[in-house]
């Protein structure tokens, strides 16, 4: 009795979990901490539920788990100078311009492709599929740009899912075969206020927006196809570079359509996931953390400009400013600061760390304002934990995150490079004591939350989807494969334009023709009948 209850229970857990334990290989080597903790959360949702998750990664991450193993592959010397140079480079430039940031932004992918390509030469990397022994279910690909990695699942030959901390753009509709919507769905890196129609002015800029990142779309891809040819070139088994994004089951996007906007039309593939990277439940904080904030009567601020913009790229004098500031409030300040031998200056209210538990500190109650460079992970965190913001953005999509969230109503935004006492202490003070910003972002924080499953059960739920049914083409949609000419009817409104000039031509000459014969009943008749 006890054996056949036994038996069945054990058929039951193999049928809820038909595709536990599968071999999943994800490559998130993007040499950039903010989009390895969103891919890296997603893979620890699937090692927790017993999927054995290889992960390619070129920075050390903080996450771990024993079903997590790791080909960390750090880069060289001369790869960290030429990523850390195109970095400063983009932060010295003022990026207000989207269309010139959008130019230096190519630039940045072209030395993080570099690295990626090298990394698929590895050694390691390559005996993944050389290796006879090694068998993978599915690939995950963080995705940024590197259309050129989906390689590795074609050599491997299984299903290819894409991981991204971006949200769903028109970037990714030659995989997904999302429709354009140039005239209501606002172009990455341009924000408008949540729900309304865009003026003629916006519907303008946000359509040559649209129609430029095409174009710098299409030359990373140019740069894309330089790279797959580099790695798996002389290999006559691998399709055309232009087939690898025909070929990608779905995307798990770091966003959530429903509580950030903007609504735009998504096929199946879209599986949104903002949020991921958040604990349920937040970790119990360092003990020097807690006693700090434990004091802070006054309520406190978490100060932290990212992982990816290092204090030392701040222009000294900037930094001296915030300090001159920042040490002045009532409130204690937790500054995330790299190198602890030459902080800003001391101050009682001031504690600063080289690496904060982001997350976990925003979840403190005692924690009233987040200043923040306008990442996208951390406007997220704050907004699920319901933080104001005090934003000071600098490159990339940092102005455009900030905008929006500004917009939102969840705080203000200043820029970092043009920074002053004044205006800094006056936002701090503004966002601080009007309650208007915190009410807004508590009440998103309730929308945010509020999903049929949550992210973590979506990233599972979809995956396995995926294992189960052997990659998802049946999801796709059919503009994936459809030429440009078919995927807006030109050859139809040919046709009809035709049938038009037929028409007119016909209309024409029947015109003509009753006209003659009019004329020949009026004008010629007389001479006909003197004919006759
Ligand atoms: C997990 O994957 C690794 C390859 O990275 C492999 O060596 C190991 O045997 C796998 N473990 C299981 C239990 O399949
Ligand atoms: C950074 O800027 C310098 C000077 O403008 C230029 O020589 C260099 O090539 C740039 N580096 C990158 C990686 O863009
Ligand atoms: C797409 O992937 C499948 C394996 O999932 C493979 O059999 C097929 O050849 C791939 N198609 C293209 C066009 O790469
Ligand atoms: C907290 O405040 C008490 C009393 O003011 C002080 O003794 C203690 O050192 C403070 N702790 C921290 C971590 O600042």
């Amino acid at each position: 009795m006890d054996s056949k209850i036994f038996c069945l229970s054990f058929l039951a857990v193999l049928l809820i979990n038909g595709s536990r334990g599968a071999n999943i290989l994800a490559v998130f080597s993007f040499p950039a901490p903010s989009h390895l903790i969103v891919e890296i959360s997603m893979a620890k949702v699937l090692a927790e539920h017993g999927h054995n998750v290889t992960v390619i990664t070129s920075l050390k991450p903080h996450v771990t788990h024993k079903n997590l193993n790791l080909i960390y592959i750090p880069l060289t010397e001369e790869q960290r100078k030429a990523h850390e140079e195109s970095i400063a480079n983009m932060t010295e430039r003022d990026n207000s311009n989207i269309i010139t940031s959008m130019f230096h932004m190519r630039k940045e992918i072209f030395v993080v492709n570099q690295i990626n390509c090298d990394i698929m030469k590895n050694p390691r990397v390559k005996d993944l599929y050389k290796n006879k022994h090694n068998k993978f279910d599915l690939v995950m690909i963080g995705y940024c740009f590197n259309s050129f990695q989906i390689g590795i699942a074609q050599k491997l030959r299984v299903p290819v899912v894409l991981a991204t901390s971006m949200f769903p753009s028109g970037v990714f509709n030659p995989m997904l075969g999302n429709t354009h919507s140039q005239a209501y769905v606002p172009a990455m890196f341009l924000s408008v206020e949540k729900g309304r129609a865009m003026s003629f002015g916006q519907r303008l800029i946000n359509y040559i927006t649209i129609n430029m990142v095409e174009i710098i779309t299409y030359l990373i891809d140019k740069d894309n196809k330089k790279y797959y040819e580099e790695v798996y070139g002389n290999d006559l088994s691998m399709p055309k570079y232009e087939d690898l994004n025909k070929n990608v089951s779905l995307v798990l996007f770091n966003s959530h359509g429903l509580s950030e906007g903007p609504i735009r039309p998504n096929f199946p593939g879209v599986i949104e996931v903002g949020g991921i990277q958040i604990k349920e439940t937040p970790d119990p904080l360092p003990k020097p953390i807690l006693d700090f904030l434990q004091n802070a009567t006054d309520g406190a601020i978490l100060l932290s400009l990212g992982s990816h913009l290092k204090g030392a790229y701040l222009k000294p004098d900037t930094v001296q400013k915030m300090f001159n500031v920042l040490s002045k409030l009532k409130q204690k300040v937790i500054w995330k600061w790299e190198n602890l031998d030459k902080i800003p200056g001391k101050s009682d209210n001031i504690l600063y760390s080289k690496w904060l538990p982001q997350d976990d500190i925003l979840a403190h109650p005692k924690i009233k304002l987040f200043i923040n460079h306008a990442g996208r992970g951390g406007i997220t965190e704050s907004q699920f934990h319901g933080k104001p913001m005090l934003s000071l953005p600098v490159f990339g999509d940092q102005p455009a995150n900030a905008d929006k969230m500004v917009k939102d109503g969840f705080g203000l935004s200043m820029s970092l490079l043009t920074l002053e006492e004044k205006p800094f202490h006056d936002n701090i003070k503004e966002v601080l004591e009007n309650p208007q910003y915190t009410e807004k972002v508590k009440a998103f924080s309730q929308l945010f939350r509020d999903r049929p499953l949550t992210a973590r059960q979506s990233v599972l739920y979809w995956i396995e989807y995926v294992l189960r049914h052997h990659g998802a083409a049946h999801l796709q949609s059919p503009l994936v494969h459809m030429s440009f000419i078919a995927a807006n009817n030109l050859d139809i409104y040919a046709l009809l334009i035709c049938l038009i000039v037929v028409c007119l031509l016909i209309v024409k000459h029947i015109i003509r023709y009753t006209g003659k014969s009019n004329s020949s009943t009026y004008v010629k008749n007389p001479k006909k009948v003197k004919t006759i």
